[in-house]
């Protein structure tokens, strides 16, 4: 775990530090090459077509769809996975603030969307689960969530249903009895196709300059030079994604300012205070915002993050060269037309596909 906020003294942020205070911090015009490529310069990746994870067969796949539908796997036989986490409608969450479980129950958190979750390293808002496959035993068991009693329950009902024996047998061979942990790798299969590579972005990436509008490119460019990439970087937008994630929880907020007093989200200590780092594809998508879901606008998510994890207030902060001495940056707010810009550069991180199919967030549904 990262407690400390590694900005400052992370070797690896360095080179983007110099990058951030060579640049000027506002009215940044400069368009940026589509994958950039220069020595010391952020790389931007496309989203692999394959998610990590061992190939998985198509009957296997097959029966975590229809496990991931299965209403009787929650107690009074009424949410299914895909209850919760709407594929289409609501880009993989439930448009909600917080979720509600079996019997209406709140639970404490925002649904996070299981598109692309087959990248993050560790799962759940406090990074708890470390695989696929030990999340979804989460939300069966979890008492406000599905709310099934144990394992054995579980199985009990899967293999009172028809269908599911032969399904079984296709995904893992003849004779394989119905057991939670089959249950839980088939999910974790069906899950692994769950990703869009098919987002403004990936195309821009991949190298059509006109994926992207000037407003989204300069987004982009602000998105690297205020240095959300230090957290939100690689090809899936979060350094708690594999591959090549290294710090996949930090403290949030990382800085006390005006944005905690606004958002009383902060009772909830995750883990120590530390959060995982979310994904921020087809985030545009799925507010309300934040664990809590206690943000309903995407620019207000902006300003906080810059003001909370990367100290953009009205004071001067201090920042290491490589050589070792110190310098001083000017880390005003940024201005309204920047987070406009990085709004921009977030919509274009959300696959074509949803864009459609998303009804967005449902207000009526905000506790
Ligand atoms: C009642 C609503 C609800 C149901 C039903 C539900 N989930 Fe979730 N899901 C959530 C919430 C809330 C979280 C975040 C919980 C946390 O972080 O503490 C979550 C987190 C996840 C994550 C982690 C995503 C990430 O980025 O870390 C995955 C994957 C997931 N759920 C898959 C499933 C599967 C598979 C099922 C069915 C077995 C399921 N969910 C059922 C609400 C639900
Ligand atoms: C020091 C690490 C760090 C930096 C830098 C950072 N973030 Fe975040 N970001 C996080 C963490 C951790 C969360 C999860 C907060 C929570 O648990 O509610 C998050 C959440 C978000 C969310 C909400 C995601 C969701 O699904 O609700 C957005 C949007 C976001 N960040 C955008 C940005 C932008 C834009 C920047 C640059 C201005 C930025 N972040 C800088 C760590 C960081």
């Amino acid at each position: 775990m990262d407690r400390k906020p590694a900005r400052r003294h992370a070797p690896d942020s360095l080179v983007l530090l110099l990058a951030l205070l060579t640049l000027p911090l506002s009215g940044l015009t400069a368009p940026i090459p589509a994958a950039t490529q220069a020595e010391g310069r952020y790389i931007w990746e496309a989203l692999p077509e394959r998610a990590p994870g061992p190939g998985d067969s198509a009957a296997m796949i097959a029966l975590g769809k229809k496990l991931f539908e299965e209403r009787q796997l929650s107690r009074d036989g009424s949410l299914s996975c895909r209850s919760c986490h709407d594929l289409d409608r609501k880009a993989g969450g439930d448009g909600r603030a917080r979720a509600r479980g079996v019997g209406g129950a709140l639970g404490p958190r925002n649904t996070p969307t299981v598109w692309n979750a087959a990248f993050m390293r560790v799962l759940f808002w406090d990074g708890r689960a470390s695989t696929l496959e030990a999340q979804a035993a989460g939300p069966l068991l979890n008492p406000i969530e599905m709310g099934l009693p144990s394992t054995a329950e579980a199985e009990r009902r899967i293999r009172a249903i028809p269908g599911y024996r032969p399904a079984f047998e296709a995904a893992f061979g003849k004779g394989t009895p119905i057991r939670f942990d089959g249950m839980t790798r088939a999910i974790a299969a069906y899950e692994r196709t769950l990703i869009t590579p098919d987002s403004p972005y990936d195309r821009f990436v991949r190298g059509d300059p006109n994926a992207l509008d000037a407003t989204q490119k300069r987004g982009m460019a602000l998105f690297e030079a205020t240095g959300c990439v230090l957290c939100h970087r690689g090809p899936n937008f979060s350094d708690a994604s594999a591959p090549g994630g290294r710090h996949p929880l930090r403290l949030f907020p990382a800085h006390a300012g005006p944005a905690e007093a606004r958002h009383p989200s902060l009772r909830d200590k995750g883990r120590a205070g530390a959060w995982r780092i979310p994904s921020l594809r087809n985030v545009a998508l799925t507010g309300p915002w934040l664990h809590n879901g206690a943000v309903k606008r995407l620019e207000d998510v902006v300003r906080i993050m810059a003001e909370s994890q990367l100290a953009r207030s009205a004071t001067l902060h201090t920042w290491y060269r490589p050589d070792g001495t110190l310098v001083k940056a000017d880390r005003r707010p940024l201005g309204k037309q920047d987070v406009q810009d990085i709004v921009a550069f977030l919509h274009a991180l959300s696959s074509d596909r949803l864009s459609k199919a998303s009804t967005g967030p449902d207000p009526g549904r905000h506790h």
